[in-house]
């Protein structure tokens, strides 16, 4: 028996640095497999994820998050405990979020978010990047060194959804500073304001819900107006603290993932000189090597759902009220869908299959967003960094890199990234 029939995926950290073997050895023995602990059901290959993600009638967002802890707040009894999820969801963690939510509250949710990630939005919001990525490399750029988590993608990914969401200028230093964007290795969820004394979700709660209400007497034209006269697509108009949630929620939602994705494709382009080259001599590889960043190191690690009624996935039975975990990183890498999955290949022809966003009616809508922070950023830096190099003090040489990984089920990513660098202004001076 391997050790891997055994081990607890939830907790043992020897699987943090890198849980591909792991996956890949329970995709081996079934793509969808029981594990040992908490009766949880993993899915790791990629065509049977893709049925759990477009099955929202079968399999209910309610443990998106909270995953199998804590334990059901029922016992499941009967075919389908469709009923019992309605009547218990006000006992889960983070219910009241579009993401544990399940139709038709969540596509109500969810409608809100359409004011914001309109084209022409999104296209100020890119202008806004642009600018913004200068300034954040500016703070740290003379130096020749950097944490680039802490000094640049938190900061920046927090930042941008401040814009996003119309949040002024004036107040996005207080942004930055509560929802601890700029201190290496606090979180915008749920448990993290233990270390900052003010849980951010609900700081940001009062914050919005304060716009909310300002806007709604003093309407402006500005997006926080456009949010405020936000209507339900049956007419009626939502409650301050419902539009206040969907909007906050983008901030957990979107800081860590994407701060997760600048890193992942920061560290190979350290690692990996010859792609650091390509990139340089193509920007058109851009879009496709941020793709395969995703594909490889896919920064939602787990997303559980909860089965209302008996079924089966993949031909395995499956019976109400079992917790289900989509493992996107293992599905984006099964050999059934994607050749040499374990290889990084900037020209991979299917690399847009990927479900680094998932799929379905959860799918993320943060997504569009995410991949131009990706390439707004690596155009700036490749700009006014011509060299790139891992910091060999803090990780190590070539042959034998020590990277941390953040000691979580839930996400994958590093908990640092030491870069050293030149800088444009340096090489014309050496010139
Ligand atoms: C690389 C960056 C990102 C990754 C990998 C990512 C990944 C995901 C995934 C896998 C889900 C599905 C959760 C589920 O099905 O249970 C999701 C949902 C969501 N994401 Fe993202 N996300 C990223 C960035 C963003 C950004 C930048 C935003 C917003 C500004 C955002 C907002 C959301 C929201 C609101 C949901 C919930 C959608 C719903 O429940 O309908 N995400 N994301």
């Amino acid at each position: 028996m391997s050790n891997y029939d055994s081990i607890d995926f939830f907790t043992d950290q020897s699987l943090v640095p890198d849980p591909h073997p792991y996956f890949d050895y329970l995709r081996s023995q079934n793509p969808v497999l029981r594990l040992p602990h908490y009766g949880v059901v993993a899915v790791t290959g990629y065509a049977e994820a893709t049925e759990v993600y477009k099955d929202p009638e079968t399999f209910s967002n309610i443990v998106a998050l909270g995953g199998p802890f804590p334990p059901l707040p029922f016992q499941p009894e009967g075919d389908d405990i469709g009923p019992l999820i309605d009547q218990h969801r006000s006992s889960f963690p983070m219910n009241e979020h579009m993401v544990t939510m399940d139709p038709p509250d969540h596509t109500k949710a969810r409608s809100v978010l359409s004011r914001l990630l309109t084209p022409s939005r999104l296209k100020h919001n890119e202008e806004f990047m642009w600018s913004l990525a200068d300034r954040q490399l500016d703070e740290f750029l003379g130096t020749g060194e950097c944490e680039f988590i802490a000094e640049y993608s938190k900061p920046f990914a927090t930042l941008v959804i401040a814009d996003l969401l119309g949040v002024p200028e004036e107040d996005h230093k207080e942004f930055r500073s509560v929802l601890g964007a700029d201190r290496p290795g606090a979180r915008v969820g749920a448990l993290d304001h233990e270390s900052v004394g003010i849980n951010p979700l609900e700081w940001l709660d009062d914050k919005f819900c304060s716009y909310i209400e300002d806007r709604r007497s003093n309407p402006r034209e500005d997006v926080l107006t456009s949010l405020a006269t936000a209507k339900y697509p049956d007419g009626s108009t939502p409650e301050v603290i419902e539009i206040s949630r969907s909007a906050t929620f983008l901030f957990a939602a979107g800081q860590e993932t994407t701060a997760k994705l600048l890193s992942a494709a920061l560290q190979v382009i350290g690692d990996r000189p010859d792609i650091q080259q390509e990139l340089r001599d193509d920007r058109s590889l851009i879009p496709g090597f941020i793709e395969e960043s995703l594909r490889m190191d896919s920064p939602v690690k787990s997303d559980c759902r909860l089965t209302r009624r008996a079924t089966t996935i993949g031909g395995v039975d499956v019976a109400p009220g079992t917790v289900v975990m989509i493992l996107p990183g293992a599905a984006n890498r099964d050999p059934r869908r994607f050749e040499n999955p374990h290889e990084f290949d900037i020209r991979r022809k299917n690399v847009r299959e990927h479900m680094a966003f998932a799929r379905g009616v959860h799918s993320c809508p943060g997504g569009p967003l995410a991949r131009v922070e990706g390439r707004v950023s690596i155009e700036r830096i490749l700009d006014r960094m011509p060299h790139i190099e891992i910091n060999e003090a803090h990780h190590g040489p070539a042959a034998e890199r020590r990277y941390n990984y953040e000691p979580t089920y839930i996400l994958r990513g590093l908990s640092q990234l030491h870069l050293n660098f030149t800088t444009a202004d340096s090489v014309a001076a050496v010139g």
